[in-house]
């Protein structure tokens, strides 16, 4: 007997769907390489959110996490979002409950609020300025320098953004589980062995490997910092995604992932939220168009004024 099956090729039929419904597929780095493969867009969370923000395409579909769906929705709130899978989240995100940011907030009633895009469109509604990693410094010091700061939901961003600015921030207590996960001791007994290499470093990471990191910057930052340096040898403390678009902008240059603190065989420096979504649910989202992303247009309306003023600041 023959089984005949009829396999999809799915990156042929996402460019046939995108076509035929004028969409746009934007994707962070950190998602896999066969979805970066087919994005119109791969970029930073700034880049994303710039792109979201001038397409004339009519859908949007989101290959990233949550939070980045609904900036791109808040946006551009006259097209359609989409997300491959929806449980996509952020361990940053989902640290940050409006109900519990309000009963904090209530004991800083005269502090500036900057709030890191990775939280959800309600904690935009009660920020002031949202900031990316890559225009954080620029947002806290455009902020003058008598008024005080709370900043959520990083604290590892946050306290880099203390010892940079040498403003006084108070902080909430999230973390980024992917950044949490390197060992540090692992990570100088690896640049033992490639001494040469310079350590290029995510500031959602931990002290201690922020304070000896040759470069310091978000995912678009570490890639024109590896692209741009003399070196050979580079040890990159980032999701493991990044790895795709970093080896085909420098054929040349050895890239060696920073270990984390589990045994050897754990992935730990993947991003889990960011591997939910697999090019098959990209396929089935653009042709189903589900799962969408909606908002109240109050939401929208609020969250959109911390935005605009970060937009204002990144040109
Ligand atoms: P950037 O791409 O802005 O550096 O953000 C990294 C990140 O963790 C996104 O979730
Ligand atoms: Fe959130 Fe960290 Fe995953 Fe980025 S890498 S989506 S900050 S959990």
């Amino acid at each position: 007997m023959t089984i005949v099956t009829h396999e999809i090729d799915y990156a042929k039929a996402v460019k046939k769907l995108k076509e035929e419904k004028n969409a746009v597929i934007l994707a962070h780095y950190y998602q896999e390489p066969a979805i970066q493969e087919i994005a119109d867009f791969v970029g930073d969370s700034l880049g994303l959110a710039k792109q979201a923000a001038g397409t004339d395409a009519d859908i949007i579909v989101f290959a990233g996490v949550h939070f980045m769906a609904e900036t791109a929705k808040i946006l551009s709130p006259n097209k359609r979002v989409f997300l491959p899978d929806l449980e996509a989240g952020c361990s940053l995100a989902s640290s940050c409950t409006p109900n519990e940011f309000a009963e904090f907030l209530k004991q800083y009633p005269d502090h500036v609020v900057v709030s890191y895009i990775n939280c959800s469109a309600e904690i935009k509604t009660m920020s002031d300025y949202i900031c990316t990693s890559s225009n954080a410094k620029k947002i806290i010091e455009a902020i003058p320098k008598d008024k005080k700061i709370v900043f959520a939901p990083d604290k590892n961003l946050g306290r880099y953004l203390i010892n940079e600015t040498g403003r006084d921030m108070v902080l909430w207590d999230g973390v980024c589980i992917v950044h949490e996960a390197f060992s540090f001791n692992k990570l100088l007994e690896l640049w033992k062995q490639y001494p040469g290499a310079k350590l290029v470093v995510h500031p959602e990471s931990e002290a201690d490997m922020v304070n000896v990191a040759n470069f310091v910057g978000s995912t678009s930052a570490m890639l024109n910092y590896v692209k741009n340096s003399n070196a050979t040898e580079f040890i990159v403390a980032t999701e493991a995604g990044i790895l795709h678009q970093m080896a085909i902008e420098n054929p040349t240059k050895t890239l060696i992932p920073a270990p984390s603190k589990e045994d050897n065989t754990c992935a730990c420096s993947e991003c889990a939220f960011m591997k939910l979504n697999t090019l098959e649910k990209l396929y089935n989202c653009l042709l189903n168009e589900t799962p969408e992303i909606t908002l109240s247009d109050e939401i929208i309306k609020q969250s959109l004024i911390p935005l605009n003023r970060m937009l204002a600041l990144s040109n």
